[in-house]
């Protein structure tokens, strides 16, 4: 039975008309390290009074420990009429949610000798990048390695995190940042943005199996569609690492 532990809300703001952000402290004292990708899930009552849980990548921009007292960073997307969704909705500063963790497997492994990494998300599913943001920055000093992050979101309001993504792109030169917009095209997009899903801007990129190791977070339909366009360009299944976002019942 995996450790449970409390969580203070400390902190928020909208990232997006549906996306909120929460930043909380782990409130019994203890640390909360994790590597980056990996996720937590909060616990609570349904509506029906049975056991619930859902799960939530770690957003926290992070290097290593988590010392007790720094913040333990999420995005959630509204789901209307969600279970999770009221809660977090409802959720005050100060108050406190119980959570468990961290768990997964979607992390940069330190075997890797890819010379490029095309992550690819929808919505929260980039949360996990961002978590990897430090690491990444630790990677292109150390190897000869590109990172390519195609963004999949409805508008630019929906490009939740753009700010850190574009500004970690024009610190690092190897690390290229695409938004692909499914709905609209913001006037001010750079030259890398595209008007489409992720999967249209796959093909500009020619996934090669000799250089690229993917990741796919976020839509599921997405992550299956993504998973057999890259199979077919040759990636081995190792090679193509999954997260979706599906609700744990
Ligand atoms: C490993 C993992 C990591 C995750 N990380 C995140 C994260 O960082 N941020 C985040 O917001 N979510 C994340 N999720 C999804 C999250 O756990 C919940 O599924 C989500 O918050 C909806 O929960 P809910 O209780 O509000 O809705 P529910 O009560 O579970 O669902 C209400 C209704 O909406 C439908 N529904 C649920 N989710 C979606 C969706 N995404 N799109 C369309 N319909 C949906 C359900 O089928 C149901 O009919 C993650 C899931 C997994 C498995
Ligand atoms: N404006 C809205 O409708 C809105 C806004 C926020 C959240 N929500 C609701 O909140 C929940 C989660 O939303 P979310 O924004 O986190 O994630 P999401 O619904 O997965 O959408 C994120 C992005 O992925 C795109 N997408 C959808 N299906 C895809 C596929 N098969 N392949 C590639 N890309 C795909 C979406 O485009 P398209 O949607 O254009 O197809 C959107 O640009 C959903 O229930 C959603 O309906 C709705």
């Amino acid at each position: 039975m995996p450790v449970h532990f409390p969580l203070k809300l400390v902190g928020s703001r909208m990232l997006a008309p549906s996306v909120r952000h929460l930043e909380f402290t782990r409130d019994d004292g203890q640390p909360l390290d994790f590597i980056p990708g990996q996720f937590i899930q909060v616990h609570f009552a349904a509506p029906d009074g049975q056991p619930a849980r859902r799960s939530y990548s770690l957003a926290t921009m992070h290097d290593h420990a988590l010392g007790p007292g720094e913040a333990v960073e999420i995005a959630v997307s509204y789901v209307p009429g969600g279970a999770a969704t009221n809660l977090f909705t409802a959720l005050d500063q100060g108050q406190q949610i119980e959570a468990s963790g961290p768990y997964g497997r979607f992390c940069l492994s330190p075997k890797d000798e890819n010379r490029r990494y095309l992550l690819i998300g929808t919505g929260t599913g980039v949360t996990p990048y961002r978590a990897m943001l430090p690491q990444i920055a630790q990677l292109l000093r150390e190897r000869d390695l590109e990172v390519v992050l195609l963004f999949g979101a409805r508008t630019g309001d929906e490009l939740i995190y753009g700010d850190d993504f574009a500004d970690f792109a024009a610190a690092n030169p190897r690390f290229r940042f695409m938004p692909c917009f499914s709905r609209e095209l913001p006037v001010t997009s750079g030259p890398d943005a595209r008007r489409g899903y992720v999967q249209d801007a796959l093909a500009d990129l020619a996934p090669d199996p000799e250089r690229d190791i993917a990741y796919l977070c976020g839509n599921p339909n997405m992550v299956d569609t993504n998973f057999e366009l890259l199979k077919a360009a040759g990636l081995p299944i190792p090679h193509i690492r999954r997260e979706k976002y599906v609700s744990n019942k």
